[in-house]
């Protein structure tokens, strides 16, 4: 794999979505242009917008020469036909639509990307969890090349839970969110946090914390995750995609595309690196960056 990739509009635009949380001066399109970033942020941005504008017309077109009852028989599930639906009723405007798109797009595309790439990099850092994982993908798909991966395969794949549960616990691709008090809140401890302060919730220490997690809390052991070892954990001992009323509505299907993509690359290459797990320097962003982003040696499996 190459250590210079060639960065995708999403990519860019969130990377220009950090700077501005951190540095919220930049919000200003009059101090971006001073800063000389406005083209940059400008492009990546029109990039991604008429990307999405681009299927929503294509839906669009597509249901135009449908029926109406033909458009309403469609799964009610699925993102882009409910939005649609909106925007037929009046309820949604097209930049409705097309904002509602943004966010799930925003939301689904480097977290997800991350999650696989720091699997594998956590699987190359320790074969011995990868061959366990090779060995129980290799058993539902003997052959190696493209196959189907259905959703009961993902749920068959016990061991490979185990593994991105645990590469979720020790990188969570989201290492911070903040919430903001609505009332006074009470904490255990007594601490009374005021109304309107701003809380950012630390997953990433959290994870990692000993107290929570023992001794080897800050490694990479799948058997964190076996019933007998999760089981008496605080339910939010563990929340890569947080709990609550405003959690990652995205979560299954992040979890089985991880799964699927995993299991036809796994399946089909041996992952190795020379970089060691104790020098991975994490760099917290909206979403977790690593300050040197490991090589990986790819081997073709039989
Ligand atoms: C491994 C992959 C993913 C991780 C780790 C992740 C994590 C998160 C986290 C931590 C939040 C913030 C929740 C909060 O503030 O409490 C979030 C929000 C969100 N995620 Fe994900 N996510 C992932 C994949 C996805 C996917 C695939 C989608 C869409 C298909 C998605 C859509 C969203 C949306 C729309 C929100 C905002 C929810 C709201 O504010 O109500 N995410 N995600």
């Amino acid at each position: 794999m190459s250590r210079t990739r060639r960065t995708s509009g999403v990519t860019r635009c969130w990377a220009d979505t950090n700077d501005m949380c951190f540095s919220p001066w930049l919000n200003s399109r009059f101090l971006r242009q001073l800063a000389g970033i406005e083209s940059h942020y400008y492009q990546a941005k029109t990039e991604i917008r008429q990307f999405i504008r681009k299927i929503i017309k294509k839906k669009l077109a597509d249901d135009e020469r449908k029926t109406l009852p033909a458009i309403q028989s469609k799964d009610k599930n699925i993102f882009l036909n409910l939005a649609t639906d909106l925007l037929r009723r009046g309820v949604f405007t097209l930049k409705n639509v097309e904002d509602e798109s943004n966010i799930i797009v925003f939301g689904a595309f480097e977290t997800t990307a991350n999650a696989v790439y720091y699997t594998l990099m956590l699987l190359a850092m320790f074969p011995q969890y990868q061959e366990r994982a090779f060995e129980e993908i290799k058993a539902m798909f003997p052959n190696t090349g493209d196959f189907d991966v259905s959703y009961a395969d993902t749920q068959e794949m016990v061991y490979l839970d185990l593994i991105l549960n645990e590469s979720m616990r020790v990188i969570p691709p989201v290492p911070v969110v903040s919430r903001q008090t609505s009332q006074d809140l009470q904490l255990s401890n007594g601490i009374v946090v005021p109304q309107g302060v701003q809380i950012a919730i630390d997953i990433f220490h959290m994870h990692r914390s000993k107290k929570i997690w023992g001794p080897d809390a800050e490694t990479f052991n799948p058997d964190h995750f076996l019933p007998d070892n999760i089981r008496d954990k605080h339910p939010y001992a563990y929340i890569p995609f947080t709990k609550g009323i405003r959690n990652c509505i995205g979560w299954r299907y992040a979890l089985i595309s991880a799964k699927v993509t995993l299991a036809k690359l796994l399946r089909n290459y041996r992952f190795s690196t020379s970089f060691p797990f104790e020098d991975l320097y994490f760099v917290e962003d909206i979403t977790m960056k690593l300050k040197t982003v490991p090589l990986l040696e790819l081997q073709k499996r039989n």
